[in-house]
């Protein structure tokens, strides 16, 4: 993986919303919309890109330094970025590659990705692609005899944590997937895929490597013992069958025996119920605006949630993050680390691994310049006195 061969696979791509545009021109648009929507009225989609504009920089100017570091560490991990590959269902959708290869630029770049329990490749060869440090995202599809089952495979296959999604106790209603069908799309019968022909010719080139992929497989890492992987459904019912609690997840810990993230925290209060629960790092996280509409954006519900932890777990969030100056204000605002989403699906969508390469290289180099505009030397440094924010954040 060097810059060059970056720049001459995608030339013209300097920013995550020229991957978003390719990723438009090259999947059929209910597979752009399952990636790119949110729920209902997309407010809190919006709202979690929109709500960095309130954050102004405050920067040191005539400071030089060589060198800076973007290091960082989460659950005692050294990571060589401050952010991670979030968990994105159906990758595989996407591009055939999907899982495999965003693990596998993750580690490229010295990161960690976080793997879906939705995921189209078998938990141990997303492990094997990868030379960094990979997590898995687990939900209870299946009952707890195939999260059981896929616990023991994390374990043995050498996953460093599991993330535990605790903000799907059904899922939001995602309104452009309803009306594109994703359903039908995902396992319809043929004669209901049909009504996709228009969208799928128009994309040659999606629609061939989906086809030589031989379309998406019954989900390897949701195997229910005795009876084989749980077949694809679509997206809501995977998640009505996902809910967690408070009581699954002590569940959870004790079969896991290692380090759990609690994925989905926006208030005080489950933040120290994850604290409690003897969560080693939580995760501020609307799920991208795809769930209930019309929550906090994840960066405005930091100041809240870095309170009421007091330095107890490491925080860490996601949703929202197109550009490295978002990065560097949620760690100003105490976050540890990020996960990215859309960020590198977009890249996914749009050219494979190349695209999600692409993503990361954008999202490094926009670190690196914004901590030398801000005369910042490492993103260990950051903190409330690079930024200024409005003064109702913090009543
Ligand atoms: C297409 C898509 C699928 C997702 N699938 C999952 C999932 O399977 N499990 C999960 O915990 N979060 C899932 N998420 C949420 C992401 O992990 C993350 O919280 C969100 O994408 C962050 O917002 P961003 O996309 O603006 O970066 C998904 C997000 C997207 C866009």
């Amino acid at each position: 993986m060097t810059r060059t061969s970056h720049s001459v696979a995608l030339p013209r791509v300097v920013s995550i919303a020229d991957l978003r545009a390719l990723a438009q021109r090259r999947v059929p648009r209910a597979v752009f919309d399952y990636l790119d929507g949110g729920a209902e009225g997309e407010v809190t989609l919006r709202e979690n890109c929109r709500v960095y504009e309130d954050v102004a920089f405050r920067p040191r100017h005539a400071v030089a330094f060589a060198d800076c570091s973007l290091c960082t560490s989460v659950l005692g991990i050294d990571l060589a970025l401050p952010f991670m590959l979030a968990p994105v269902g159906y990758s595989r959708l996407m591009h055939p590659t999907g899982e495999v290869a965003a693990a596998r630029a993750a580690g490229n770049a010295g990161t960690a990705y976080i793997l879906s329990t939705i995921s189209g490749h078998k938990l141990e060869d997303v492990k094997a692609a990868s030379t960094g440090p990979v997590f898995y995202q687990l939900y209870l599809m299946g009952g707890r005899a195939a999260a059981e089952a896929a616990i023991e495979r994390a374990r043995l296959a050498g996953f460093s944590a599991l993330v535990v999604t605790i903000d799907t106790p059904v899922s939001g209603i995602r309104e452009r997937d309803y009306r594109n069908g994703i359903r039908e799309l995902l396992s319809g019968s043929p004669v209901e895929k049909l009504r996709f022909l228009p969208q799928v010719l128009s994309r040659p080139a999606w629609l061939a490597s989906f086809l030589l992929d031989g379309g998406l497989p019954a989900l390897p890492n949701v195997v229910i013992p005795g009876q084989g992987p749980v077949p694809l459904v679509d997206v809501a019912a995977a998640l009505a069958a996902s809910a967690v609690t408070w009581s699954d997840l002590r569940w959870i810990r004790e079969t896991w025996r290692g380090p759990i993230v609690v994925k989905g925290v926006l208030t005080g209060e489950d933040a120290r119920r994850a604290v409690d629960e003897g969560a080693a790092a939580i995760s501020v996280s609307n799920h991208g605006g795809r769930q209930l509409d019309c929550v906090p954006s994840p960066l405005r519900a930091l100041p809240e949630v870095v309170k009421a932890v007091k330095g107890q777990t490491e925080i860490l969030m996601d949703g929202g993050i197109r550009r490295g100056t978002d990065i560097v204000k949620a760690l100003c605002l105490g976050a540890k680390a990020v996960l990215c989403g859309r960020a590198y699906a977009y890249g996914l969508a749009a050219a494979g691994e190349a695209g999600v390469n692409r993503a990361i290289e954008i999202l490094r180099t926009d670190l690196d310049r914004t901590l030398r505009l801000l005369g910042c030397a490492s993103v260990a440094e950051l903190d409330r006195s690079y930024v200024n924010v409005p003064q109702s954040w913090d009543a």
